[in-house]
């Protein structure tokens, strides 16, 4: 294991703990205990700390101890399900268009940069450096077409000791001649790939594999790359879904379902992740099902790049595991925590839009007079525990059960407010939720080492 864990002693936190054990159930400790071990594992939390020391005499010698005060809490670190590192160079740029103009416009061409290793580097750094700032402690990275910028972005992730996955991009078609593959380069790349990042041997960082989505691979590549992913018994990301003209050119080609395109060529397993799905048909939310793979949530691109609504209720109800994605640079902000508002207002625009449709303005198909929209408990289960489960690493990180690694964030809600009165704990939550950023975030851990202020650019 080459990643640098923290030589730092075991810690035990007193005060406010919070984090979700389901889509519905978010549990609190007011005056609470969560103890961290030395190789950043949790092996304690709690009401009861005397209890837990009795239980564990010996854990409990030379414990360093960290005391909040009544405007903090700690909390999952956030999950991002679905971020293009490279794009960070062109966040908030570009934005005026639909999904397939806006690529070639802007992004195929931002992409072909990172042939040179320099400017890959520097973005690399950048965008490691901000979302961790924001208390991303998982991100599902899509890289490059390019083998040696992305193999910088895994590096980059180890260095400044973020949890991720990571993914050589794929496209052999349907893309501008300054950026594209063959399918042989493509599947080469990806195990060169995939045999680097085993040499580098990181328990943090690992490879998944990213056919960037499919209009731009062949049948044949796709099919090389789910027989990758099935050998190495690997992740696997892309997108799917996003856009109705999108949508219209994949069933043109694959003459199948969108879903169907990848689920012939194996790429549909629990390990499989897909941005977007804000079109799926409910055939299509069956084969998800039945697959065990996963819906990240991109609120933010989907307005953006006018891609529409997504109804993620529907896919919940429908057994499908959802998480929360920025998709920089679809989407417009590097931070999780924006996610998870935007989440929370694409459902409260659904709701008004289904209800409105009941008065007769509308689609008969989109009525819904029994749409609940999202509370801001389940967004913050989307944004931790289920981007977890979403990206299947939901056995090391997502919320604070036993024996998970401690990746979490010490909120304070005191640096931008200042209540007038003690907050309960649900309220300290719900005002990080809804007025906070990354100013709140005093400190983010993954596998129990601080890496907010470590982080500092070379
Ligand atoms: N579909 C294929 N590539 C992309 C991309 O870079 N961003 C988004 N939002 N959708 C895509
Ligand atoms: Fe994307």
């Amino acid at each position: 294991d080459a990643d640098s864990k923290s030589s730092a002693m075991s810690t035990v936190f007193f005060g406010t703990i919070v984090h979700t054990k389901s889509f519905n159930e978010f549990e609190s400790f007011e005056k609470g205990f969560l103890v961290v071990d030395d190789c950043g594992k949790i092996i304690g939390i709690g009401h009861d700390y005397q209890e837990w020391v009795s239980s564990n005499p010996v854990r409990a010698k030379d414990l360093r101890e960290v005391w909040l005060t009544d405007c903090q809490f700690i909390m999952p670190g956030f999950v991002d399900c679905h971020i293009h590192a490279p794009q960070f160079a062109q966040v908030g740029l570009g934005l005026d268009m639909p999904l397939l103009d806006w690529l070639n416009t802007y992004t195929f061409p931002l992409e072909a940069k990172f042939s040179d290793q320099q400017y890959a580097q520097q973005v690399y750094q950048s965008v490691v450096h901000a979302t961790l700032r924001c208390g991303t402690t998982l991100a599902s990275y899509f890289a490059t077409n390019h083998l040696e910028s992305t193999l910088i972005l895994a590096r980059e992730a180890v260095r400044q000791g973020q949890r991720a996955l990571v993914g050589k991009v794929c496209s052999n078609c349907n893309s501008p001649d300054f950026y594209v593959e063959t399918a042989e380069e493509s599947a080469s790349a990806t195990l060169a790939f995939v045999e680097e990042m085993r040499k580098l041997g990181s328990s943090l960082v690992l490879p998944t594999i990213t056919p960037r989505f499919a209009l731009s691979c062949s049948k044949e590549l796709l099919k090389e790359l789910g027989g990758i992913a099935k050998r190495f018994d690997l992740h696997v990301q892309s997108h799917i879904s996003e856009n109705l003209a999108e949508i219209e050119m994949v069933k043109g080609i694959f003459k199948s379902s969108y879903a169907k395109a990848y689920d012939e060529a194996g790429l549909l397993t629990n390990k499989t992740v897909m941005a977007h799905g804000v079109h799926l048909e409910d055939d299509e939310v069956a084969l998800f099902r039945t697959r065990g793979c996963s819906v990240a949530h991109c609120p933010a691109s989907n307005t953006m790049l006018s891609s529409g609504l997504c109804d993620i209720q529907r896919l919940v109800n429908n057994g499908v595991t959802v998480g929360l994605g920025t998709d920089v640079s679809g989407g417009n902000s590097v931070s999780i925590q924006d996610a998870l508002l935007r989440t929370l207002d694409v459902s409260k625009h659904l709701d008004f839009f289904k209800k409105q449709n009941i008065r007769g303005t509308g689609k008969a198909k989109a009525q819904d007079p029994n749409y609940v929209p999202l509370k801001y408990k389940q967004a913050m289960y989307l944004a931790t525990l289920g981007g977890a489960k979403a990206l299947s690493l939901d056995h090391l990180t997502g919320n604070f059960a036993l024996g998970k690694e401690f990746d979490a964030l010490l909120v304070d809600v005191s640096v931008v407010e200042n209540p007038v009165r003690r907050l309960n704990v649900d309220e300290l939550v719900e005002k990080f939720i809804y007025t906070g950023n990354d100013r709140n975030i005093l400190e983010v851990f993954v596998a129990g080492k601080p890496v907010k202020n470590d982080c500092q650019l070379k």
